[in-house]
């Protein structure tokens, strides 16, 4: 109950005293059904530019969904929903094109002047210009995954959508491309809506996490930990249960 009453004060503090600037995605009323099955039933949902955004729910709930949705990968749906610039995507599986070499995806359909330079730069700031070269089959699943961040950034958009991208990767090289990513963010300040199943992953790195169920937004916590995030801070415990609660997980299961 502490931690409820907690996080709701945190979230009022929070809140802008003044309207700001448009938010970069704006989602009012958004269903989605399969079949008579809806998946989603009237989600609103505002992302600030810049600001970073975790979406927890079980499995499925109805997160890719969401962001296919905001990603116009399925415009199929109800209510209103606009994003204010270019968005880009990454995936849990890092989507690259075996038969083009590492560079030649990361411009692949990109239209801006040279592509070439781009392609490059972006390659260096995922730490990957030796392989620049390499054919996407010999990288391993951090380097994969770092390639597709790097296919999404030389698109320099204001929204960056992330589908799980880190889910499959082992726990060291998690922690390097987390750090990789609050790096890129800090230095580009798209807006992002990351999905992850994993609370301790929204909890190191979002302003706000948000918990999908039964088609709606079930919880919506400001992260108010002072950055760079520490497991160790004692709000984090209590910010990881509340979460795992909303999850229908006890605290005690989270940890195992
Ligand atoms: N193309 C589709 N056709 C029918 N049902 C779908 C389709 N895509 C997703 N679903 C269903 O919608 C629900 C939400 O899916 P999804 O958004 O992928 O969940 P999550 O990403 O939260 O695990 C699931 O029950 C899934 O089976
Ligand atoms: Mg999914």
């Amino acid at each position: 109950m502490a931690t409820r009453i907690l996080g709701e004060l945190s979230a009022t503090a929070a809140a802008p005293e003044t309207p700001g600037p448009a938010p970069v995605a704006r989602i009012r009323g958004l269903t989605k059904a399969f079949g008579d099955r809806t998946v989603l039933d009237g989600i609103d949902l505002d992302i600030d530019r810049g600001e970073f955004v975790a979406l927890l729910g079980r499995s499925g709930t109805g997160k890719s969904t969401l962001l296919r949705a905001l990603a116009r990968l399925d415009t199929t749906h109800e209510g209103e929903l606009n994003v204010d610039g270019d968005v880009a995507v990454a995936f849990q599986e890092p989507r690259l094109v075996p038969w083009k070499r590492v560079h030649a995806n990361i411009t692949l359909g990109l239209r801006r002047p040279n592509p070439q330079k781009a392609a490059r730069e972006a390659l260096a700031e995922v730490g990957l210009t030796e392989r620049a070269d390499a054919w996407p089959l010999t990288l391993s699943g951090g380097e994969a995954q770092r390639a597709s961040l790097a296919r999404a950034l030389v698109r320099e958009p204001d929204l960056l959508l992330l589908d799980e991208p880190f889910s499959a990767l082992d726990a060291l090289t998690r922690i390097t491309i987390h750090s990789l990513v609050l790096e890129l963010w800090s230095r580009h300040r798209p807006g992002v809506l990351l999905v992850t199943h994993d609370v301790d992953e929204a909890l190191l790195l979002a302003d706000r996490a948000l918990v999908l169920g039964s088609g709606r937004i079930a919880k919506e916590i400001t992260v108010d930990l002072p950055r760079p995030r520490r497991r160790e801070h004692p709000r984090f415990a209590a910010l990881r249960a509340e979460l795992l609660t909303e999850l229908g997980v006890s605290a005690e299961e989270g940890f195992a």
